[in-house]
């Protein structure tokens, strides 16, 4: 349990690198200031939901022990690829997936979650990880709009999507899904089961990735395989 809540202080300094430097590409590609405002925002709100799962890993008796992984912090620019491709590619990828399945996943994690610090991390996580996912598909909407050419937009989502989804079932559904239920103690320090983990996303599939997709021409049941 403490690992799992030292894992997740490494995710949200991950996160808030991640949107930090996608934020700066945003800036580069003079994007709205509002949607600049969205990502400095988002960066912020990372930042906390480090300090309250660094707070709940005390609470349950842990510290960090592993050093952070610095060669994963950080974004790195396609070798002749234009900005708009890479902001697409990171703006799907960790929004319109990532934080379009977290809201559920918190949702679901929160559900049996009753130690104080750890509710406390979840309530403001799940709080915040609503408004991320409508940044990334505002983002998406961005794009397209403001593309010369939207339907190389659609065809790049398209063509990129498999490997992104197959990178989510290895996530969430991957060979652990069967693994050992996690006990009634764990459940209230804000952990569930790998197989809940696999429930979350196939229902993240078929009511969001699907129809949110669809309406902006992408196809997710063609990308989908496994
Ligand atoms: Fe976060
Ligand atoms: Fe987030």
């Amino acid at each position: 349990m403490r690992d799992e809540w030292a894992a997740r202080v490494h995710a949200e300094y991950q996160s808030c690198a991640l949107t930090q430097h996608l934020t700066l590409w945003l800036i580069q590609m003079g994007a709205s200031p509002d949607l600049v405002r969205d990502g400095l925002r988002i960066a912020e709100d990372e930042l906390t939901h480090a300090e309250l799962s660094h707070a709940t890993l005390a609470a349950a008796g842990g510290a960090l022990t592993a050093p952070i992984p610095r060669d994963q912090l950080g974004l790195r620019r396609t070798p002749g690829a234009p900005l708009e491709a890479d902001v697409l590619r990171v703006g799907v990828r960790a929004f319109c997936l990532g934080e379009t399945v977290a809201v559920p996943l918190f949702t679901a994690l929160r559900r049996d979650c009753t130690a104080p610090t750890a509710r406390e991390a979840l309530d403001r996580v799940l709080r915040d990880e609503v408004r991320h996912r409508d940044f990334g598909w505002t983002l998406l909407d961005w794009l397209l709009d403001t593309a010369p050419d939207p339907d190389a937009v659609v065809a790049a989502v398209q063509a990129s999507l498999p490997d992104m989804f197959a990178e989510l079932r290895g996530l969430y559904a991957g060979p652990g899904a069967d693994a050992t239920p996690i006990s009634a103690a764990e459940r209230a320090w804000g952990l569930m089961d790998a197989a809940a983990y696999a429930d979350v996303l196939a229902t993240t599939y078929e009511r969001q990735y699907v129809p949110w997709f669809a309406e902006r021409g992408v196809d997710a049941r063609a990308a989908w395989g496994g």
